[in-house]
Parts: C-alpha cells; sequence; structure tokens
C-alpha cells in the first residue's frame, strides 16, 4: 500500500517517546536528549509525520542572555529525518517550520552548530566565527567530551539573522 504524504506538524506529549528514539539515532550529530527533557520542551518540537510513524524532528531553544535583552538568539538543535526519508525536502520543511514558529519572537538571530553546513546554507545560513556563540559554548558545548575545546571540534557555526521588530 502506499505510503501516506508526510505531515509536518507541532508535536504533542505522546510523540516524546519516538523524538528520543529518533534523537538516539543519531548520536554522532546530534546530542542526546533524555525524555524528561523532551517533555517540558514539547512545545518547542516539531515532527514529521508518516503514516502514524515519527519519522522526522527539530526543534529550538533560547540561548540565555544577561540583562533585558530585547532580541536574544535562539538554536535550532535536534534535526534529524529518517534514512529512507533522507534527500525528499523534508529537512528543509522542518528547519522552515521551526524559523516560522521561532520569527515571532523577534531574536535577532538563529543559531545551529552543524556538521552539515552546506544544507543551513541552502536555507540562508552564513558561517560564523564560534567566538561569536560563546553564550552557546559556554552553555552547551562546554559540557561536551567529544573534543579538548570547542574550537578543536569539526561542527560549523552558522547563523541566520532576521528583522528586529522595531
Ligand atoms: C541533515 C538532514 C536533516 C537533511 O535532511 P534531508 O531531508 O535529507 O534534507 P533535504 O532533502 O530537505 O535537503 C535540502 C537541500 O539540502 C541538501 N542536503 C541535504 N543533506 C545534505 C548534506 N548532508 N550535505 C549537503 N547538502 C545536503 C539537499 O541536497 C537539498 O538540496 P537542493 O535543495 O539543492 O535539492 C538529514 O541528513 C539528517 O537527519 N542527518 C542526520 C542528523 C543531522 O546531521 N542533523 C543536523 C544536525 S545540525
Amino acid at each position: 500500500m502506499k505510503k501516506k504524504e508526510p505531515k509536518i506538524r507541532n508535536a504533542s506529549f505522546t510523540d516524546a517517546r519516538a523524538i528520543f528514539d529518533m534523537i538516539k539515532k543519531h548520536p554522532n550529530e546530534l546530542v542526546p536528549r533524555s525524555i524528561s527533557d523532551i517533555l517540558q520542551n514539547i512545545d518547542r518540537f516539531v515532527v514529521c509525520e508518516v503514516d502514524g510513524e515519527v519519522l522526522g524532528t527539530v526543534s529550538w531553544a533560547v540561548l540565555p542572555e544577561i540583562g533585558s535583552a530585547k532580541h536574544p538568539s535562539v538554536e535550532i538543535k535536534s534535526l534529524s529525518v529518517d534514512k529512507s526519508l533522507r534527500g525528499t525536502g523534508l529537512g528543509r520543511r522542518l528547519v522552515r517550520s521551526a524559523i516560522n514558529h521561532v520569527k515571532a519572537l523577534y531574536p535577532e538571530q538563529i543559531i545551529v552548530l552543524t556538521f552539515t553546513p552546506e544544507f543551513f546554507r541552502k536555507l540562508g545560513f552564513v558561517e560564523v566565527p564560534k567566538e561569536k556563540l560563546m553564550y552557546k559554548l559556554y552553555t552547551g558545548c562546554l559540557n561536551c567530551s567529544k573534543y579538548d575545546s570547542p574550537f578543536t571540534c569539526p561542527e560549523v557555526a552558522m547563523a541566520l539573522t532576521l528583522k528586529k521588530k522595531s
């Protein structure tokens, strides 16, 4: 029987386990996330559903700021598309959906740390020096043990600058 069209939709609590499994399938590219973390941030997840199965995920997080920043930065994270569906535009649809959610908040920029810069370049992201994302390095990368330092990690830092609310 023909598979139904993939559907991009907001996640709900019942998706938490499937999201957890999808993220776990990509240990080299994605930072693991606990079920509790996923549940607490479920309103910051969009999924791709095919025939009732979650086969794609994306989420976002607001990065910390000191003081009363009007336009904090937002990070795209936990982006995954099942191997069987890659190359069909779902990754792009997931990221665009995340960007649309985030845009309503008027962040200064959306950032990502990635091993697939070409994919994000096609979505308008440009490479930025990691030094420009120190808050991300201090709050996330600091606890990563894969490399001696974020500056020797091959992940590429990228940003999409958005229009600020006047
Ligand atoms: C990266 C990933 C999400 C891309 O998903 P996808 O559904 O295959 O991507 P799309 O089909 O939407 O591709 C959109 C465009 O990016 C290109 N692209 C996709 N993956 C690419 C890659 N790894 N390298 C270079 N270009 C890539 C596609 O060719 C396409 O280009 P086009 O518009 O010229 O045709 C997917 O490969 C994945 O889940 N990888 C494992 C987890 C991961 O790396 N997540 C990102 C963490 S930041």
